[in-house]
């Protein structure tokens, strides 16, 4: 091979990690986490028992889950000086930036933080997942002048989330809608947050400093900040009435519609079928149908216009919505739940690491002489 000449836009089709965690079959349609169809995990299985699975590689048993779900229970604590952090953010910072903060400070606040074995990143694992989830909650309710809400000691990951975002208990319908939501996002192999979060683990940093990264990957529209771009467009377009005379203008302004398309995913991405039949029920059982019944028209449209898919963050949008999250929240949620296959992720590299350091391919001016500022 010549040196930087290889050059692939995108690292489209690079292949950059084994990995015994997704296995996603773009032709197909098909996405299964350590083995298991994510139609099965989604729908039976509950977020703390997808974390395990991704940590421990094993779906646990009765006694494992409980023990498992202790752990992250007494994880979800996060100290007072974050919150007091939180208060000194300004009120209109992005929530992606606050809890991009808060994991480098949780990271300064790990008993483990020196720590990289095998061990400790299993336990800093756990630690991260249950902290963020409450470090999001707490930072809503800061900027929102209201106190954090306790963790609850009992209701397990995903009713616990809403429970400290809105200081009211879930429905069981609610929660299990979005402990469902938590597992789609869980693990998607080398999307470009949990890539980020492989670079920086290759070079022997630490867990926090790679999911702070990984969190500013995530932010970004072409990535889990899709979501939120998909409600606003949904919320500019307003009506159903709307949809047709929206999408002609989208077409001719040659605009990027937002939770459609994939790099991988050409025929379906698997988890937009899911979710879009969630997204049904929870839209009709809030009084809130015309987000779901906009979102279908909009995806049949594009569909017939430019043979686009919907991804995983388009019928999540008006399915977070219709559960009461705040628009600005949906990326710092799927970041709740892609910790876990964040986490997963940077114990695989960790276990197996070389650096990853790819090449550039220069096209800049040949050699030239330099001459001092007084000569130019
Ligand atoms: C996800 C995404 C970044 C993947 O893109 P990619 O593999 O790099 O593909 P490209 O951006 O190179 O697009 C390839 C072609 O499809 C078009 N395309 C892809 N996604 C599109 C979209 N959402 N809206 C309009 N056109 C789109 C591009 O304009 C391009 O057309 P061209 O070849 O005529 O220029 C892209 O589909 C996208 O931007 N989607 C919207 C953002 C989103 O939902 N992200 C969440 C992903 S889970």
């Amino acid at each position: 091979m010549t040196e930087g000449t290889q050059l692939i836009r995108g690292l489209e089709g690079v292949v950059a990690a084994e990995t015994k965690l997704c296995d996603l079959d773009g032709k197909n349609g098909r996405l299964a986490y350590c083995g298991y169809d994510i139609d099965d995990l989604a729908r039976r299985a509950t977020f703390e028992e997808v974390a395990y699975l991704l940590w421990q590689g094993e779906l646990p048993n009765k006694s494992e889950l409980a023990k498992f779900s202790a752990e992250l229970i007494a994880a979800r604590r996060i100290p007072g000086e974050l919150i007091q952090a939180f208060a000194l953010m300004p009120k209109q910072a992005d929530p992606m930036r606050a809890l991009q903060a808060a994991v480098a400070v949780l990271g300064m606040h790990d008993p483990d933080a020196r720590d990289n074995s095998h061990a400790a990143n299993r336990r800093k694992a756990a630690r991260l997942t249950s902290q963020m989830a409450t470090a999001v909650c707490a930072h809503h309710r800061v900027r929102s002048g209201h106190e954090p809400v306790e963790p609850s000691s009992d209701l397990p990951h995903a009713a616990n989330f809403l429970y400290m975002l809105t200081g009211q208990k879930p429905t069981d319908v609610t929660a299990r809608a979005f402990d469902a939501c938590l597992t789609l996002y869980a693990e998607h192999e080398l999307n470009a947050s949990t890539f980020t979060t492989r670079c920086i683990t290759s070079t022997n940093s630490d867990m926090h400093s790679a999911v702070a990264g990984g969190v500013g990957a995530l932010k970004g529209p072409l990535h889990g900040g899709a979501g939120e771009a998909v409600m606003r467009t949904l919320m500019e377009i307003g009506e159903v009435a709307n949809v047709d005379a929206f999408t002609e203008k989208a077409l001719v302004d040659k605009r990027r519609f937002m939770g459609m398309g994939h790099r991988v995913y050409k025929a379906g991405d698997p988890r937009a079928a899911i979710l879009k039949g969630m997204a049904e029920e929870a839209c009709r059982q809030s009084g809130q149908f015309k987000w779901y019944e906009m979102a279908v028209k909009l995806h049949a449209r594009i569909n017939e216009a430019k043979k686009l898919i919907p991804n995983v963050d388009f019928y999540s949008a008006p399915l977070f919505y219709s559960l009461g999250i705040p628009v600005d929240l949906f990326t710092p949620v799927i970041a709740a739940g892609r910790i876990a296959g964040w986490t997963a992720n940077i114990v695989e590299q960790f276990d197996d690491n070389r650096l990853i350091r790819p090449r550039g391919d220069y096209i800049g001016p040949s050699r030239r002489t330099f001459k001092t500022v007084d000569k130019r």
